[in-house]
Order: C-alpha cells, then sequence, then structure tokens
C-alpha cells in the first residue's frame, strides 16, 4: 500500500524538523514547503542522517497561492497538512505587525482555499498557549477564554484559531486539529536536528546554550521579582520531541477519519510549571556546565506564569510528555556542542 502523504509547511523550522522526522518513522512520505526565512536547506540533511529518507523539498512561500498550487498539481493526493509556517518571535511582531498579519494569515487563508480543491482531509494547525495571555488561573484547560492578545504574533494565532473554525462551521470539506504548544525546547537526541535561530536568540534556551558554550558573554534572567515562589516566570517547557509525537498522533486522526468533532484543539504541555532560575538550575545539574548569568529588569510583555492541563491531550489524543527535562536539557547540550563542532556557532 503507498504511504499516505502528508505537507508540511515551514518543515524545515525547528518544530517541523522533528515532526518531519517522527512522520517519516511513523510511515508518512512527507513533503516540505519551506521559504527558508528562519531556517536553512542542511536541515534536509539532518533529518536524512536520521530517518535515512530525504524527504521532497520545495522552495517557496506558502503566501503565494500559485507556489501552493503548483505544489498540489506536482505532488497530487495530500492526504494532510501540518501548518508551521509562520513567524514567531514575538518582540518583532510588535515592531512589524503587518509582516506577521501578512505573513501568518495570507499563508492560512492560502492553504484552507485550496484544500477542497484537491481533497486534502485536514489540517493541523501549529498555535500556542500564547493565547490565554496571562490566565487568571494555571493551569489552563482549552476552555480557559483568550484574553487581549499582548502581540500581533498572539493575535495572529487567535485570528487563525477563528479562521479555521469558522471556515469548518460554514461547511468546508476538511477537518482541523489545533495544537496549543507551550514552551518548546530541546533538541533531537541524535544532535543531528535542533533549534537554530538567527541572529541573537529570543528564547530562553538557545540563548543559555549560547551562553553555556561561550558564544554569549552571560544570561540575562528577565526578573526575579515576580509573585512566583522563587520570583522568575514560571513556563511549561515541553520537549521538542515529544511535541513533535504529538502531530503524528493528530494527523493520524484526520486522515484516518478519527475525529470526533470536525474541529479539535488540544493543549501540549508537560502539565508542570517550571521557573526560570529552575530550568537554569535543571540545566547545569544535567550537563555539569556552568552556565554564567545576570538578574536584570523584566522583559516587557512577559506573563508571569502559565502551564498546562494536559488532561485532554492525554486521553482524546492519546499523547503525554515522555521525556524528562533534565533529558531535554542534555539533549539541548549535545546539539549545542554539534554545532561548535560543525563550526557553525
Ligand atoms: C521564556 C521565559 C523570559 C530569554 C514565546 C512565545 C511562545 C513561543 C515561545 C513561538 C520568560 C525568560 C527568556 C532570556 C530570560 N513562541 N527569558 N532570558 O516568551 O515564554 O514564549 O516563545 O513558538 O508562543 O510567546 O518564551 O523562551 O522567550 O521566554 O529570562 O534570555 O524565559 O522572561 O519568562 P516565551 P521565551
Amino acid at each position: 500500500m503507498s504511504k499516505k502523504r502528508i505537507l508540511v509547511t515551514g518543515g524545515t523550522g525547528y518544530i517541523g524538523s522533528h515532526t518531519v522526522i517522527e512522520l517519516q518513522q511513523a510511515g508518512y512520505e512527507v513533503i516540505i514547503i519551506d521559504n527558508l526565512s528562519n531556517s536553512n536547506i542542511e536541515v534536509l540533511d539532518g533529518i536524512e542522517a536520521v530517518t535515512g529518507t530525504r524527504p521532497a523539498f520545495v522552495k517557496g512561500d506558502v503566501t503565494d497561492v500559485e507556489v501552493l498550487r503548483k505544489l498540489f498539481e506536482t505532488y497530487p493526493d495530500i492526504k494532510g497538512i501540518i501548518n508551521f509556517a509562520a513567524s514567531k518571535a514575538v518582540g518583532e511582531s510588535v515592531e512589524k505587525p503587518l509582516l506577521y498579519y501578512r505573513n501568518n494569515l495570507v499563508s492560512l487563508l492560502n492553504l484552507l482555499e485550496l484544500m477542497p480543491q484537491y481533497k486534502v482531509k485536514g489540517i493541523v494547525f501549529s498555535s500556542s498557549c500564547t493565547v490565554y495571555g496571562e490566565p487568571d488561573i494555571n493551569p489552563v484547560t482549552e476552555s480557559t477564554p483568550f484574553k487581549t492578545a499582548t502581540s500581533p504574533y498572539g493575535n495572529t494565532k487567535q485570528i487563525s484559531e477563528e479562521i479555521i473554525t469558522d471556515t469548518i462551521k460554514s461547511g468546508a470539506p476538511f477537518k482541523s486539529v489545533i495544537l496549543r504548544y507551550f514552551n518548546p525546547v530541546g533538541a533531537h537526541p541524535s544532535a543531528c536536528v535542533g533549534e537554530l535561530p538567527n541572529g541573537v536568540p529570543q528564547n530562553l534556551i538557545p540563548f543559555l546554550t549560547q551562553t553555556a558554550i561561550g558564544v554569549r558573554k552571560q544570561l540575562s534572567v528577565f526578573g526575579d521579582d515576580y509573585p512566583t515562589p522563587d520570583g522568575s516566570c514560571i513556563r511549561d517547557f515541553i520537549d521538542v520531541v515529544d511535541l513533535a509525537r504529538a502531530h503524528v498522533m493528530a494527523v493520524a486522526r484526520i486522515v484516518d477519519d478519527k475525529m470526533d468533532e470536525p474541529v479539535e484543539i488540544f493543549n501540549l504541555g508537560t502539565g508542570r510549571g517550571v521557573s526560570v532560575l529552575e530550568l537554569l538550575h535543571t540545566f547545569v545539574n544535567a550537563t555539569g556546565v556552568d552556565v554564567p548569568y545576570v538578574i536584570t529588569e523584566r522583559r516587557a510583555g512577559d506573563i508571569i506564569q502559565v502551564w498546562a492541563n494536559p488532561e485532554k491531550a492525554n486521553k482524546v489524543l492519546g499523547w503525554k510528555a515522555e521525556v524528562p527535562l533534565e533529558e531535554t536539557m542534555r539533549n539541548a547540550w549535545r546539539w549545542q556542542l554539534k554545532l561548535r563542532e560543525k563550526g557553525i556557532m
């Protein structure tokens, strides 16, 4: 029987590349489209090194409907789509809102408009816990109400979810699984793929590992005067491979017609809140590598604390975060060492 074809937009990115590996290992045929604006073509070598199969790759922009149409003509019978392609830097979105609204929304609109024509059964959408803003109560469930977005990036996630649900409610002939990620961290245990942000990392772990290896002088911990046990912010740090595996389960629900509702929404988190300082100490204890840090002013826009209630994903999706945080930290460090070995950083 021929393999089921899945289109992964943004598939050379951080979460996309780890998901492509898990999809291939689960027996799917993967096609990637990516404009390489925040990743590089060598990621395909890393994927192939792990799975032995180089995914089909189309260099292109999902905001260009003609590029997408040509892709669907070139690769007929795509059963499902996983949509990672989006800009995702909170700070940058405040400076360049139109870039974020155009890139993140037009790409989604293009996919939704073309899916019926090419009989694609459904789309897995990459959303984020940022839709909850600063929740009144933690842990958050999928029915925790949205708060007004605190950045254009977060707003594009809220609007995208509404575009998908309104379109399906109107009778569109496809389904959707919306995955709300908490804080993805770590790297593949093979160290063949990992997080490789362009420029100065905005996210905690890449900045932390670059400090540990000496690329950065010290880590700034953005505030330790929050109303939390140790004063630093609390997040739900989820291993990127655990996260990737959830996407395989989500796309299977679509292509194997297992969904209970036309739109299903899941929080993807461990269910455990960990503070920035706790994470820092976990890294040091797990790797034996010191990380010089200073406490600085709070970062504008940061929320104090958010972590998931992942029961729905555990019960309905049949998914649970499994990688211990210490192992995630060791994998992040192994990836940073590999980048040094390859002369990349
Ligand atoms: C985590 C914590 C910082 C850097 C955002 C988006 C989310 C997702 C992940 C895309 C915060 C602290 C950070 C540093 C620090 N985006 N920190 N020093 O802001 O929780 O989530 O990125 O998928 O949708 O909202 O992630 O890693 O930037 O910060 O102290 O150098 O680490 O203050 O408390 P964040 P983050």
